[in-house]
């Protein structure tokens, strides 16, 4: 028995070392890396600004928790807020992991409002911790739970009556993910979110974007929030954040930020220095190098350069993709392999996913597209 618990089916080789879009295996065989560590790598694999600020970071403070403050902290929440300003984001409280995120926002949304219901969506995956798996459409994972898991409510995603006719008074938070990628990147239209946001406002209910793919400028802007034209009162982020240094943060806008009190939230790890040094360089580097619009510039060339006898079309937005075969995926997902392309599978059998690091190369691109195309089913 192995002493390392096998509860993920990982790629069939050891992972050695990783440098922008492509990693090494320990054999020696590079591949591009389009499942980007899953949809963590924004910058790519160790971005050398993101090397030298941990370990400048790591030499100075390696940790304190936040009993005391720290000038990082305080830049790097400032610096967070001021990038997300186009969806009225005003406070931030960072924790360790996209599910501590949502299951932080679903808790204040309770606390707020004195009110439990908790409403989300058939297809959203929103994390493991009991709150983020009772809003989890994912039956494999929460029914061994079922008998202790909160109750919540779950509409069907994108649909407008279903919006239109839900009484949401006796709701806490509804809590959607903007493009659910591990469903088979379903969206839905701004017109519904835009709804959705005026359905909730006007029952004093939270509406909580669970953007831990879709943030950081995935969907070539800062967020779905912003993408859609909503202002949220919560949004969860995490994964990209600190381009792989452990991190989560619970955005709130500034009606809910100034509710919070002394005591309402905690972690030991959350917000420690070294998470804060990479979220901060993560977040000078995508305005830098101007990764948003290198996001909008990718999907709208694959969108135009995917399609053919593989692929039918490209679904998505920005650099969360989807491929949608006319077949079973698994068999182009294996030719990608082979091509030395790492690509996600998803929960639609014919939908493999691309989310890349945001400055993923023209090689990277064309070996993309070449395998693509070279696939005869
Ligand atoms: C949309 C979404 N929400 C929440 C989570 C949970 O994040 P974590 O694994 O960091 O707890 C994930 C992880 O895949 C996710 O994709």
């Amino acid at each position: 028995m192995p002493a390392l618990l096998e509860t993920y089916a990982a790629f069939p080789f050891v992972l050695d070392r990783g440098s922008g879009d492509r990693v090494h295996a320990e054999d020696g065989t590079e591949y591009f890396d389009w499942y980007g560590g899953h949809c963590v790598t924004s910058t790519g694999h160790s971005h050398p600004r993101l090397v030298a600020a941990i370990a400048e970071q790591a030499g100075k403070l390696l940790f304190y928790s936040a009993a005391a403050r720290l000038r990082v902290r305080e830049q790097a929440a400032q610096a967070l807020i001021d990038y997300l300003a186009g969806c009225g984001a005003a406070g931030v409280f960072f924790c360790n992991s996209g599910a501590e995120a949502n299951e932080n926002a679903l808790k204040l949304a309770i606390k707020q409002t004195g009110r439990t219901g908790l409403v989300s969506f058939d297809g959203g995956w929103h994390g493991r911790t009991l709150l983020a798996l009772s809003v989890t459409d994912d039956p494999k994972i929460t029914e061994p739970y079922a008998g202790i898991l909160p109750p919540s409510q779950r509409l069907p995603f994108g649909d407008l009556a279903a919006v239109e006719q839900f009484d949401f008074t006796k709701t806490a938070a509804v809590i959607v993910e903007p493009i659910q990628s591990m469903s088979g990147i379903r969206t839905a239209s701004a017109a519904w979110f835009q709804r959705l946001r005026e359905r909730t406002a006007a029952a004093g209910c939270w509406l909580i974007f669970d953007e831990i793919q879709t943030g950081m400028s995935r969907m070539g802007v800062a967020t779905a929030a912003e993408f859609y034209g909503v202002q949220p009162d919560a949004i969860s982020l995490a994964k990209g954040l600190a381009s792989g240094v452990p991190i989560g943060a619970t955005v709130l806008s500034a009606e809910r930020a100034a509710a919070v009190k002394s005591g309402d939230l905690g972690s030991t790890f959350g917000g420690g220095p070294l998470a804060m040094a990479a979220m901060l360089a993560t977040l000078r580097v995508i305005a830098d190098e101007q990764l948003a619009r290198r996001a909008r510039e990718v999907a709208e060339r694959l969108r135009a350069s995917l399609p053919g006898a593989a692929v039918q079309t490209v679904i998505g937005e920005g650099l969360l993709l989807g491929l949608r075969t006319p077949g079973p995926a698994a068999a182009l997902k294996r030719h990608l392999f082979e091509r030395r392309l790492l690509v996600g599978a998803s929960g639609d059998p014919s939908v493999l996913r691309l989310m890349p690091c945001l400055n993923v190369s023209e090689a990277a691109i064309v070996a993309l597209e070449t395998a693509v195309h070279e696939f005869k089913g």
